[in-house]
């Protein structure tokens, strides 16, 4: 028996047992990061990511962007990925990666990510989390790579295509992000839950195979969120590609043309139906998500209204929930060099980090010259 035949259904993340216990692990974690002393003492640190595939949307400032604001006020070290080299994960060329970085990078600072306290650093600025990925391969075999859930539901999102190399080994080059910076905390979402299993069985096999039994790795754990999946406006995930969605950097009036055009049925009488209005139940979440009203209080307030005037009180609740962060994200989208300079910033603080990590990686290795 191999290091790499220890526990191989860790991984697999949608069964019961393993979510059960990431969830159990994310609360305990949870109540440290609530705890101002215990937090204090557990020396965490943060790492998460987004792939710079384009502009940010609502769902994401409900999902992600305010915890990652909440956990750095805390006072918790904070670093933020733009995951750029997984862009071409899934597709043949990166496109606008510049102008999503920057546009991303914008969204961010407007929604309170301060980068005095959080790194902000791209993967394609950091060349040491591509050699750490070359070290973690050795680490895991290609079955458990072939087993990975949610590798697996992106390929079948890709309509065909082959799997490629770099889709396969993508949780692992994920690992040498969370690892690179020594992250112990990662906010996500339950579908990333099964790379989070994969960075840790590589920071407990990295430690007994190449550290002799010493914790070098701290294996990180994933921070679950519970707030809800915000849908887009068709009632599927909101997603860029699908169109279904409201982008943060939209304009008052965009916004409003989007939700005109939006499909919704011929009912008059509004209600909260997600099973059969599915379009209708996704303007009344999204409505309530800003106002804090319970979707079917919003239908009930609309009530006979039909679909123009839940349009208009959804048109209503988002421009005035996004006012202040449009009118924050068009101030700094205007200075793009104070962009670049805070993102040049990032770049150095995490490339000294991975570095380090590197030559420690390296020396247990016996690759240090
Ligand atoms: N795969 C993540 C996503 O698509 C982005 C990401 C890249 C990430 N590296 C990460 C998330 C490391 C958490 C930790 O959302």
């Amino acid at each position: 028996m191999t290091i790499l035949d220890e526990n191989p259904r860790d991984l697999d993340a949608h069964s019961d047992a393993s979510y059960a216990a990431s969830r159990a692990r994310s609360q305990t974690l949870h109540a440290v990061i609530d705890d101002p002393q215990a937090r204090g003492r557990a020396g965490l640190r943060v790492l998460t990511g987004d792939r710079p595939t384009g502009p940010l949307h609502i769902g994401h400032l409900f999902a992600t962007l305010g915890s990652r604001v909440a956990i750095q006020d805390k006072g918790i070290e904070s670093y933020i990925l733009v995951a750029d080299y997984q862009v071409i994960t899934d597709r043949d060329s990166v496109g606008d990666v510049h102008g999503a970085t920057l546009g991303q990078l914008a969204d961010y600072l407007a929604a309170g990510i301060d980068p005095a306290r959080s790194t902000v650093f791209a993967h394609s600025a950091v060349p040491a989390i591509g050699q750490l990925t070359l070290a973690f391969l050795s680490l895991v075999t290609d079955a458990e790579l072939r087993r990975n859930p949610t590798v697996k539901d992106e390929l079948a999102a890709t309509d065909g295509r082959p799997l490629s190399g770099l889709l396969l080994t993508y949780p692992v080059h994920q690992a040498a992000d969370i690892l690179g910076v020594h992250g112990t905390v990662v906010p996500v979402g339950r579908d990333q839950l099964p790379h989070v299993e994969q960075t840790r069985a590589i920071a407990r096999r990295f430690n007994s195979r190449y550290a002799g039994g010493e914790e070098y790795f701290r294996a990180p754990d994933a921070l679950l969120t519970d707030l809800p999946v915000v849908p887009g406006l068709d009632g599927a995930k909101m997603s860029t590609s699908r169109g279904n969605g409201i982008s943060l950097g939209m304009t008052a009036d965009e916004t409003a043309s989007r939700i005109r055009k939006a499909r919704t049925d011929s009912e008059r009488r509004i209600s909260f139906e997600p099973d059969t209005r599915p379009e209708v139940a996704s303007m009344l979440r999204i409505t309530g998500l800003f106002t804090g009203e319970r979707p079917d209080e919003v239908a009930a307030r609309i009530g006979d209204g039909g679909a123009a005037a839940l349009k208009r009180e959804l048109t209503m609740a988002v421009n005035d929930g996004l006012a202040a962060h449009r009118a924050r994200r068009a101030e700094l989208a205007a200075d793009p060099e104070y962009l670049e300079e805070v993102l040049r910033q990032g770049n150095v603080r995490a490339r000294e980090v991975a570095v380090r990590t590197l030559e420690d990686v390296h020396d247990r290795l016996g690759l240090r010259l």
